[in-house]
């Protein structure tokens, strides 16, 4: 099994304790960014990791943010991905029997690194149950079809060439791009 790894800025700290937890275990593993404190976007390190599992290359793949709830937001926005937030092993454990989620989020202001190791191990060691589970995401990967927008692929890097590349960047030099404008009226408020 290959992990693909990311975090933003607030997980430097408990990606490198996974990191660790992973060596340990003989776990290949690449990280995928990102590598400093400095503020970063979380849906960019989602993206890469979202994008690496999907083309083939990593089996399953590991998020931190501050609360693990936005990676887990932009990494489901990939037809074929299923990433849960977990706080605890239990819904890690049945994450994986019952709903075969190939990628874990984690917040690294809501768990400490060695409770995130025992979810992790808990993620890693449980096995997909298949039969009326199986039937389930079947239904979800119908509506991911049903709901996604025809000739947009989700691979196409062309949009992404016209976003800012981080956080501060933003914030000092202010540009219309994808990630800013306002989609709605009241999603500007
Ligand atoms: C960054 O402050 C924080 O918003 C981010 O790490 C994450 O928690 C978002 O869901």
């Amino acid at each position: 099994m290959k992990i693909a790894i990311g975090c933003d800025h607030t997980g430097i700290a408990l990606k490198e304790a996974l990191k660790t937890y992973l060596d340990s275990r003989i776990i290949p593993f690449e990280d995928f960014g990102t590598f400093t404190e400095e503020s970063t976007d979380y849906p960019r390190i989602a993206e890469k990791v979202c994008k690496a599992i999907l083309s083939g290359g990593f089996d399953r793949g590991i998020l931190i943010c501050g609360t693990g709830v936005g990676m887990s937001i932009a990494a489901n926005k990939f037809n074929g991905i299923r990433a849960v937030v977990c706080s605890e092993p239990y819904s890690a454990i049945m994450a994986r029997r019952h709903n075969n989620a190939n990628v874990l989020c984690m917040g690294a202001r809501v768990v400490a690194g060695g409770l995130a190791t025992l979810i992790c191990e808990g993620w890693l060691n449980a096995a997909f149950e298949g039969d009326r589970h199986q039937r389930r995401l079947d239904i979800i990967t119908r509506i991911e079809q049903r709901n996604s927008l025809p000739g947009v692929s989700q691979l196409d890097e062309s949009a992404a060439k016209e976003e800012p590349q981080n956080a501060s960047k933003l914030t000092d030099e202010p540009k219309p791009n994808q990630d800013t404008q306002p989609l709605s009226p009241a999603s500007g408020v």
